[in-house]
């Protein structure tokens, strides 16, 4: 008798560990050339659950609540491997060496001009050709609620100089937030800017377009571009523009405005200044989705923000459980430093030395109401 509940109880615990938060990881699939591509999941006790890829440092998806307790996944992506290795805008990508725009594809540092693969327009944009994105990385170290991923990459890489080590810790902390702390080290003089490419629609992947979701951005300025998206120099006052979120604005409101930058970015596609007090990560942007009741806040020690509203999605993508990805069926918030920084000197600098630590954060936080 004693035995039995004493094998009862053993099970119990093991069961309950068995579903309990921690952090995973299993083969997702292999490349072309047979790397083997590993799929981290992290799991709070609250029930939410991040995948996080050693391909492209992506993240795969995102579980979370609506207000009825109803999980869903927010982030656009694929179920295999496959699709992340076909082509694709970036879903959950890791971005690097430099996020968003480096105009003419070069930039000039300490009298040195250095050229990068150019793959948007003449221009550079998210790393080049084969940015980190593509790159395989190692997971090493996975606590009880984060991964950590790292990539060496080889003087020259893209175009860029010095011999970069990065590594990227993924956490999903019990209060539902992603934190991605990045951390780089580098041998010469260099460049860098790294983010987070995912796209989220917070009424669940694939479930219509997102103009619906409001938005507040803490940002009294944007940088606005030309034509081939790449920051004239200005910073320029929202007030008065589509590009006020100083308040809650649907997507929608304005997207369609007959506005010049508007037109440039075809809807948002643009980077704000944000409001900053220190140099930590502080509150700066909170989405809001009516039906879900789904909220996400965005906090980042960087100085800007790409807001991006997947205006270049057209239909030729099916994601996860076969849903189409429709224009504007998703939005990003991509934390940076401001795009083209290398050539642009009045922009926060972006230049990373030896002997010093390239460190950033970004929480993405969740919750409903
Ligand atoms: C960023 C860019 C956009 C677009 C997407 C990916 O957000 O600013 O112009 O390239 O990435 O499609």
């Amino acid at each position: 008798m004693k035995l039995s509940i004493l094998s009862a109880v053993g099970f119990l615990l093991l069961f309950h560990q068995d579903s309990a938060a921690g952090v995973s990881h299993a083969t997702f699939g292999k490349t072309a050339n047979g790397e083997e591509i590993e799929i981290y999941t992290l799991t709070n006790k609250a029930g939410m659950e991040v995948t996080v890829l050693t391909y492209g440092g992506i993240v795969a998806s995102i579980r979370t609540p609506d207000k009825q307790g109803h999980f869903d996944d927010v982030a656009l992506g694929f179920e295999k491997l496959d699709g992340y290795l076909g082509t694709h805008p970036y879903f959950g990508a890791l971005i690097g060496r430099y996020g968003n725009r480096i105009g003419g594809a070069q930039f000039t540092l300490n009298d040195h001009l250095y050229t990068l693969k150019a793959n948007d327009n003449g221009n550079t944009l998210h790393g080049g050709i084969k940015g980190f994105d593509k790159r395989i990385w190692k997971a090493s170290g996975s606590t009880k609620s984060s991964v950590t991923l790292r990539y060496t990459s080889d003087n020259g890489e893209e175009g860029f100089p010095g011999t970069l080590k990065v590594s990227v810790m993924y956490t999903l902390t019990e209060a539902n937030e992603l934190r991605i702390h990045y951390f780089a080290t580098t041998d010469k003089p260099t460049v860098l800017n790294l983010t987070n490419h995912s796209y989220f629609n917070l009424a669940g992947a694939g479930n219509g377009d997102v103009l619906k979701h409001e938005v507040t951005i803490n940002a009294d300025q944007f940088t606005p571009v030309d034509q081939t998206l790449i920051p004239t120099g200005e910073l320029r006052p929202v007030k008065d523009t589509p590009f006020d979120f100083l308040k809650p604005v649907t997507i929608g409101a304005r997207i369609d405005k007959d506005d010049e930058q508007i037109k440039f970015g075809g809807g948002y596609d643009h980077n704000f200044v944000l409001n900053r007090k220190g140099s930590g990560p502080e509150k700066v942007a909170e989405v809001y989705e009516p039906s879900s009741g789904r909220v996400m806040e965005v906090f980042t020690s960087e100085p800007g923000l790409q807001f991006y509203t997947g205006n270049f999605l057209d239909g030729t993508i099916t994601g996860k459980s076969g849903k189409v990805y429709q224009k504007r069926y998703a939005f990003c918030m991509e934390t940076q430093h401001f795009p083209d920084s290398p050539n642009k000197p009045s922009f926060p600098s972006v230049v990373l030395k030896p002997g010093t630590r390239y460190r950033s954060t970004t929480i993405y936080k969740f919750s409903t109401r």
